[in-house]
Order: structure tokens, then sequence, then C-alpha cells
């Protein structure tokens, strides 16, 4: 009985549905004339030019409030995060491990550096310029080509004996690896009130029994990042700049036993003792030369 009247009611809402698509009777499609499909067209076009044109209109107020050489957020960076090279990261943290008389052991970790120096080499610092003052280098004015402003050229040869230049090996061969430290960018980040930036390497917890103090050679001398490559004025000022390096060759790591060594940036507004960061202002890293 209720399948019979449905079935019924469904043939004619079929004939309704048709009737509402073409109701030759009135000329309606759709439940309206054509002319009256061709005003609400034109109504629904010239609504949505209104409203790009408004959306448009406001993006480009945004864009004129934003400056584009300077991050509107940035984030919470007080402290720059320090990174090292050759980087090579085990369970936990960076973690170096080779044998002196395998040199299949090494040639990874001298590689990295070659590859990473390879970004100063005069060639790749050739639009940057020499500077010799110790101060820092203001520039509130764009005076470089391009309307921007200059960097300081750093060369590896300032990183002198672990420049990869005068041995190819960075002292991995003889057991007195040089590793790199950099220190990240921060837009306007000025590190100290006077005095430069210096690197700082130890023996994380204390020397490991029968060892002295850890003995390491810094280059450039006194392992300092010079002033004058701060601030920073971000990538669109300062599309060619290249971060200052520091180099630790480490003199006396002991053999066949694993050591942490932690070398910290010492400056004034550098921090390195954030326990959610352990990589701001300081980089820690095991390391075990075998023989
Ligand atoms: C300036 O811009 C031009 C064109 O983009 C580029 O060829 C040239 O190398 C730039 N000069 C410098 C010093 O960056
Ligand atoms: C570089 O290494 C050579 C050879 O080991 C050494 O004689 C020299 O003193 C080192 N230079 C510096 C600046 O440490
Ligand atoms: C560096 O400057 C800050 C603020 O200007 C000051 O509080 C601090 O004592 C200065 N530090 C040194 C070592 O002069
Ligand atoms: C290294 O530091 C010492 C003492 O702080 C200073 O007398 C010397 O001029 C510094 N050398 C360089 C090359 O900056
Ligand atoms: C280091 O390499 C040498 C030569 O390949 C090998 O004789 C020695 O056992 C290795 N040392 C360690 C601790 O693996």
């Amino acid at each position: 009985m209720a399948a019979l009247q449905e079935k019924k009611s469904c043939s004619q809402r079929m004939a309704e549905f048709q009737n509402y698509c073409w109701n030759p009777d009135t000329g309606q499609m759709l439940g309206r004339t054509p002319i009256r499909w061709v005003w609400i067209s034109l109504y629904y076009v010239a609504f949505y030019v209104v409203m790009t044109g408004l959306f448009a209109l406001c993006l480009y107020v945004l864009m004129q409030t934003i400056d584009p050489y300077t991050p509107d957020y940035q984030d919470q960076l007080k402290s720059p995060g320090v990174t090292l090279r050759p980087d090579v990261y085990g369970e936990r943290g960076l973690q170096i491990c080779y044998n002196v008389s395998d040199s299949s052991s090494w040639a990874g970790l001298t590689h990295s550096l070659h590859r990473f120096l390879a970004g100063y080499s005069p060639a790749a610092q050739q639009d940057n310029v020499h500077c010799t003052s110790e101060q820092y280098f203001f520039q509130e004015s764009f005076r470089a080509p391009n309307h921007t402003k200059f960097s300081c050229k750093f060369t590896a040869d300032m990183l002198q004996n672990c420049s990869g230049l005068p041995d190819p090996d960075f002292g991995f061969g003889e057991g007195k690896p040089c590793f790199i430290i950099k220190m990240n960018r921060i837009v306007r980040f000025l590190p100290s009130n006077d005095t430069a930036p210096r690197v700082d390497c130890t023996f994380l917890d204390g020397p490991p029994r029968g060892a002295g103090p850890l003995q390491v050679a810094y280059y450039p001398p006194n392992g300092t990042f010079s002033l004058h490559y701060f601030p920073y004025y971000g990538k669109k000022a300062q599309p060619h700049y290249s971060n200052p390096l520091v180099a630790a060759k480490l003199l006396n790591v002991p053999t066949n036993t694993e050591v942490v060594i932690v070398c910290k940036i010492l400056a004034e507004h550098v921090t390195f003792d954030n326990p959610h960061d352990p990589y701001e202002g300081k980089v820690e890293f095991k390391l075990r030369i075998q023989e």
C-alpha cells in the first residue's frame, strides 16, 4: 500500500521537476525567466567585483604598513643559536667519531668542511667589502649597489690552519681536528657593548682522567667574531652577508675515550643557560678519536 503511494508521488515529482526545469506555459527556466536570469547574473558579477576590490584594497593597505627590511615578528629570539661543522648527529645530538689511522673514517668529515667553506672562497665573497675596523658597522642608509647595505668579507683563509688551505685534512689525520663554529643571525642583534664575542671550548664535565684542561688553537686569533659583522640588517638589505666563523683546533683530546666538548659564545648579550634550547649560545658535541 505505502509502496504504491510512494511510486505514484515519485512520478508526480518527476513531472514537477521537469516543469520546474522548463515551464513552456510561463517560459520559466529553473523558476525564472531568461531575462531575470540575466539580471541576477549581472547582480552577482557586480557583487563579486566589489568584494574582490575591497579585499585587494585591504591587502594593499596591509602591505604598505609592512617594512620589507625587518621581520615584524622575531619570535622570542634574544640570543643566537650556534651550529657546528662537521655536523654529524647521533642518537642524542652531535656525535663525531673517527679513527686516526683509517682515513676513510674521516674523509666524509673533512669533505663536509671543504664544502661548507666553499661559500667563503674569495670568489663567493667578491661582492663584500673588506672591513678593518673592530667596531660595529652601523649603516642607516642604503649606499651599496641595488639599494642594499654593505656586508663585510669573511674568507676561509682567515681560519689559517683550519682553513683547509695549508692542511686539507683539517688536522683530523694527526688527531688534532678542527671544528668550525657559526653563530646564527638575528636581525639587528648586537652581541655585546664593545668587546667582540669570543668562543671558548672546554670539556663539559672537566678533563677526563689523566688529561689536563682542553688546549685549543682558535682561528681567527683569540676566537673572536669581529664586531664589524654586526648588526645584520636582514636578507633584503644585505643579500651577500656571510656569517663570521671561528675555528677551534683541539690539541689534546685523549684517544679511545669519549669526551663531551662544549663551545660557548662569551658576550654580554649572549646567554647559554637556556634549559629549553641546548643550542642557544653554545654547542655541545661528543667526540671519540680512535687510534
Ligand atoms: C644588482 O642587480 C643586478 C640585476 O639584478 C645584478 O645583475 C647585479 O649583480 C647586482 N649587483 C650587485 C652588486 O649585487
Ligand atoms: C699552523 O700550523 C703550523 C704547523 O703545525 C704551526 O707551525 C703554526 O704555528 C700554526 N699557526 C698558527 C697560527 O697556529
Ligand atoms: C652593557 O650595557 C648594558 C646596558 O646598556 C649594561 O647594563 C651593562 O652593565 C653593560 N655591560 C658592561 C660589561 O659594560
Ligand atoms: C687577543 O687577546 C689579548 C688579550 O685579551 C689581546 O691583548 C690581543 O690583542 C688579542 N689578539 C687579537 C689578534 O685580537
Ligand atoms: C683504527 O684503524 C686501524 C687501521 O685500520 C685498526 O687497526 C684499528 O683497530 C682501528 N682502531 C679502532 C679502535 O677501531
